[in-house]
């Protein structure tokens, strides 16, 4: 198997929404990718599965006829999001994961990671992490934030492997069912500690995958 991370283009909307909304099916109202890749404080990365392509468009929602119509005008007036995104994946790489940094200052706050469930558990959230935090020294930033669902073991998981330590807790931030955030940082990115641990880190990875994980920018 061969998987590469590198940032994502508007072409690759349609799969990201998809993986969106296997991942976080409460968030409401999903995030606007096509206007927040036109951010220049928030960066996307991809995940993408070397050895496959996607076949057919059967991974963009089935619409009514009436839908494709407002999505034709909408396309047209150039106000298409991610609900009204035109798609056309055929003969399209096949994303398998994304991540999102929304850059403040000095900060690189990781707002999303996901990984499509049928290929979870095979390192590609990591590869997504490393090419996060690269991409996040490159932008110059000292550290990386995040908030995580309480109940999101494995998620969590996946941050202390990487150096993650919890720093407080945001009383039921979750509109959805009131939950509480953890709220994760790391120490300095740039740090030779960090940096000699993030390398041993990624050398693993790249081991498992044989494959390089570029610092994407
Ligand atoms: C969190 C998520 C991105 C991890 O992706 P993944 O590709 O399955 O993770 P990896 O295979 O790279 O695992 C890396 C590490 O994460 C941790 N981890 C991942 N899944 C885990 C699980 N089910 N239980 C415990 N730890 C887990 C482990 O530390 C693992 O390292 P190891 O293989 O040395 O044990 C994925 O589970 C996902 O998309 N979840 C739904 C969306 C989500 O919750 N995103 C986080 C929002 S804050």
């Amino acid at each position: 198997m061969g998987y590469s991370v590198r940032p994502m283009n508007a072409d690759d909307i349609p799969q990201v929404s998809e993986i969106d909304r296997e991942a976080f099916p409460t968030e409401w109202p999903p995030p606007s990718f096509k206007r927040e890749l036109s951010s220049s404080m928030v960066r996307y990365l991809v995940a993408v599965d070397e050895s496959r392509r996607t076949v057919s468009n059967a991974t963009v929602p089935k619409r009514s006829m009436w839908e494709s119509l407002v999505a034709g005008v909408r396309h047209m007036l150039g106000r298409d999001d991610a609900s009204t995104q035109v798609a056309d994946v055929q003969d399209a790489q096949l994303i398998v994961g994304y991540a999102s940094i929304w850059m403040m200052v000095d900060e690189s706050h990781l707002t999303s990671i996901a990984v499509r469930q049928g290929h979870q558990h095979q390192g590609i959230g990591e590869m997504l992490l490393i090419a996060i935090i690269n991409l996040s020294v490159q932008m110059k930033a000292q550290v990386v934030t995040l908030e995580v669902r309480a109940s999101n073991r494995s998620a969590q998981a996946l941050y202390a492997k990487y150096g993650f330590k919890s720093v407080g807790i945001r009383r039921r931030y979750y509109t959805d069912n009131s939950e509480d955030a953890v709220v994760m940082t790391t120490d300095k990115i740039t740090s030779v500690a960090y940096q000699t641990k993030l390398r041993e880190l990624e050398a693993k990875c790249m081991e498992r995958h044989k494959a390089a994980v570029p610092a994407s920018g």
